[in-house]
């Protein structure tokens, strides 16, 4: 997964291996990965985090190896992560995007995210972020 990381993204947007194995390891994660051919084409992790509104399943990261892009495979890891979410009671996904990551940007308002607001220096000095984020059905659904 580090590996994969480090392809997509340029520092200082990709995780250190210790960091990765953190975030992949907490308690409150969840990670989806897709393989072909025991080839890891991509994977995203997810955590289950309280806000005020309450749980919510934010989106770490999200990563497909180049040779795989628009194929599918960012909208079935984004399927699975929102059937975990919304299975252990979140009422929406969230996550961050560099203002600058139109590509990403792109995949996420065509998969039904809406954006919110812009936060400022969230990658670091002069590197904001868009926060984007999509509510779930009713768990009642
Ligand atoms: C963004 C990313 C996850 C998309 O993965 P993917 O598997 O290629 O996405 P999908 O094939 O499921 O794309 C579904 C739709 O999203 C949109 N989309 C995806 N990539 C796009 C791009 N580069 N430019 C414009 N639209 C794009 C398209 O509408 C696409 O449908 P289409 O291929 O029929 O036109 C992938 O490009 C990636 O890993 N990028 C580097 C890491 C990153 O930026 N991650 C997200 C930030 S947290």
């Amino acid at each position: 997964m580090h590996a994969l990381d480090v392809v997509c993204f340029d520092p200082p947007f990709r995780f250190s291996r210790s960091a990765m194995r953190r975030f992949a390891e907490a308690k409150r994660a969840r990670v989806v990965l897709a393989e072909e051919e025991q080839i890891l084409a991509g994977f995203v992790i997810l955590h289950r985090e309280e806000s005020a509104q309450g749980p919510v399943g934010y989106v770490v990261t999200l990563d497909v190896a180049p040779e795989f892009r628009r194929r599918g495979v960012a909208t079935q890891l984004m399927r699975e992560a929102e059937r975990l979410a919304h299975k252990e009671g979140c009422l929406a996904l969230a996550l961050h995007v560099f203002t600058e990551n139109h590509a990403a940007a792109r995949f996420y308002a065509q998969d039904g995210f809406l954006r919110a607001h812009r936060e400022e220096g969230f990658y670091g000095a002069s590197r904001d972020a868009w926060v984007f984020y999509k509510p779930l059905r009713d768990s009642g659904d």
